[in-house]
């Protein structure tokens, strides 16, 4: 849907910005970009409506470059958000959330109702605030209103460059929320920049983090927290936690329900049809039972995360494995309990969890 192709851009005073940079968002997806303050983030959205132009390399948008793009018809299909709100002060509020449709000649009727409908989407009665100047307003509305001005005109895309930082924490979470909710509704392709990576993490399908005018990692929300690919990621990330970072041992099953002795298989060999793991009689793990008959398995370390044990399950696709310290068994885990243990902690905030 958009991608950037080995873009760089050095300014005129010789700062270069952005070095050989090449991502790609996919449509529907939300892309957060993260980093440090100066990493070239606001450059790289700019270059995506054409307010600045590479010096090197190119973007596309559906595969054209966008060098191709009438620059009206690109602009009009993007909205943009921008951190310091930018209604226009002497204007309406429906004034303000009309311009894009207006300049593409919507029927009066249809921008209206459009206008009630996004207001409604925000939650601001229309009846009340449609009149209304921007500072009649308070700075979380008025962020809203900024939001759905960019959705009027049903662009494809939408560029939101720090929205939210010049707000309180509430009415911040609260817009959290509701762009959340609007991508799951409305699919939009979003490529959203924040220097907070709480906010990063919870609204991206993917997160893009930046540092000096490279991109560093580009990965889900869990595979940054999981597999930070250096030091940097890692310190960016701090110390936020996964369920899938929990060792076995905390969910292993230890009521011994799926164990079974050597002297018990070699008396109950006939009826055990079910999946259990045999220990010797000192608590050793021996080996898996499967149909009454001994199976090798591999074992899971009592302090192995869920996620290697999950890939161990999907490896060997055994139903019940063990989970030991050194030889002793402690208990067993089945790939159920991993689902049920994860769907429990996997909260909205993409399965991460701040600690
Ligand atoms: N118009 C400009 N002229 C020269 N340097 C600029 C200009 N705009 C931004 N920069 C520099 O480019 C780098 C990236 O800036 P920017 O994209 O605004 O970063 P971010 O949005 O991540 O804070 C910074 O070093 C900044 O000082
Ligand atoms: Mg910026």
């Amino acid at each position: 849907m958009i991608e950037f192709k080995n873009v760089t851009k050095t300014y005129p005073d010789g700062t270069t910005a952005l070095r050989g940079v090449t991502f790609s968002v996919e449509e529907g997806e939300l892309l957060t970009v993260v980093g440090p303050s100066g990493c070239g983030k606001t450059t790289t959205m700019k270059m995506i409506n054409r307010l600045i132009k590479p010096t090197e390399g190119s973007i596309f948008i559906h595969n054209k470059n966008i060098k191709e793009f009438n620059i009206h018809e690109l602009r009009w299909n993007i909205g943009y958000v921008l951190q310091q709100i930018a209604l226009f002060p002497h204007m309406t509020i429906e004034e303000n959330i009309a311009i894009v449709p207006e300049l593409k000649k919507w029927k009066k009727k249809d921008i209206s109702s459009r206008i009630d409908e996004l207001m409604n989407m925000v939650g601001l009665e229309p009846e009340t605030y449609r009149k209304r100047k921007p500072d009649e307003l308070s700075g979380g509305q008025q962020q809203r209103i900024g939001v759905i001005r960019a959705l009027a005109a049903d662009p494809d895309i939408i560029l939101m460059d720090e929205p939210f930082s010049a707000l309180d924490p509430i009415s911040r979470e609260k817009l959290q929320q509701d762009i959340r909710e609007l991508q799951r509704k409305i699919k939009k392709t979003i490529v959203f920049v924040t220097h907070d990576m709480d906010e990063a993490l919870a609204l991206g399908d993917r997160v893009c983090l930046m540092k000096e005018g490279e991109i560093v990692q580009v990965d889900t929300p869990q595979n940054m927290v999981l597999e930070p690919k250096n030091e940097f990621v890692k310190e960016f990330i701090g110390n936020r936690k996964s369920p899938w970072q929990s060792a076995v041992d905390v969910i292993a099953d230890r009521s011994g329900s799926r164990v079974i002795t050597e002297e018990e298989f070699e008396r109950r060999k006939f009826d055990s049809y079910g999946a259990y793991i045999m220990e010797d009689a000192t608590g050793n793990y021996v080996s898996g039972v499967k149909q009454a008959e001994k199976v090798d398995l591999p074992v899971l370390e009592n302090d192995l995360p869920l996620k290697k044990a999950a890939d161990i399950f999907e490896q060997h696709g055994e139903e019940l494995l063990p989970v030991v310290k050194g030889q002793q068994l402690i208990g067993t885990l089945s790939y159920r309990e991993i689902v049920l243990h994860l769907k429990q902690h996997v909260s909205t905030e993409n399965g991460v969890i701040r600690s």
